[in-house]
């Protein structure tokens, strides 16, 4: 690999990631207390998000994954949401939390809350490690967030530019 013209800056550090991830785990946990839960990483930015996660939910937890691209012209996205890989347990009557990396436009998350209650599932709520609020072009509810950041872009825990830095177990703030 040749060598990499930007660099990164610590945004959120690992200890702060893993103290607010026990905390949603934990908030998870009592809202659905009695019941089971199924968490559906999007991939492949919500991996590691997702898994975490699961680790800190003390009521049963069920977990699949899933992929979706955008279509759009060049950088910006269209808004038109594709299912490129699907979740194989079936969601409907369970109660979904969808697990995302980052929330920007809210276009991906708006498409798959609609696609899992098309699919009767009994409860969908979405969970964002990372919210960028002044990028949103489509209202949508987040019900639980990590963090919310400034509109720069971010790397690590899942995230990538590139394909890089996806390993940072910390998020940080590229910088070309
Ligand atoms: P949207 O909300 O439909 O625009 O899609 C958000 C997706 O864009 C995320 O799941 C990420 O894959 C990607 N994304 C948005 N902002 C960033 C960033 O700062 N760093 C890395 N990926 C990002
Ligand atoms: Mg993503």
């Amino acid at each position: 690999m040749s060598e990499s013209a930007e660099t990164v800056k610590m945004m959120l550090p690992e200890e702060e990631l893993d103290r607010r991830i026990r905390e949603l785990g934990k908030e998870i946990s009592e809202e659905f207390a009695g019941e089971s839960v199924y968490l559906i990483g999007v991939l492949r930015g919500a991996a590691f998000f997702t898994c975490e996660l699961a680790k800190r939910i003390t009521i049963p937890v069920t977990i699949d994954f899933m992929s979706t691209s955008s279509y759009g012209s060049g950088t910006e996205s269209s808004g038109e949401v594709v299912v490129k890989h699907d979740v194989e347990i079936p969601v409907e009557g369970r109660n979904i939390i969808i697990c995302e990396d980052i929330i920007d436009s809210g276009n991906t998350l708006h498409f798959l809350l609609k696609l899992f209650r098309d699919r009767k599932a009994k409860t969908v709520k979405l969970c964002a490690m990372l919210d960028k609020p002044d990028r949103r072009e489509v209202d949508v509810k987040v019900d639980y967030t990590g963090f919310t950041i400034p509109d720069e872009f971010v790397v690590g825990y899942g995230l990538d530019y590139d394909q890089k830095y996806r390993n940072l177990p910390y998020i940080g703030v590229v910088e070309f």
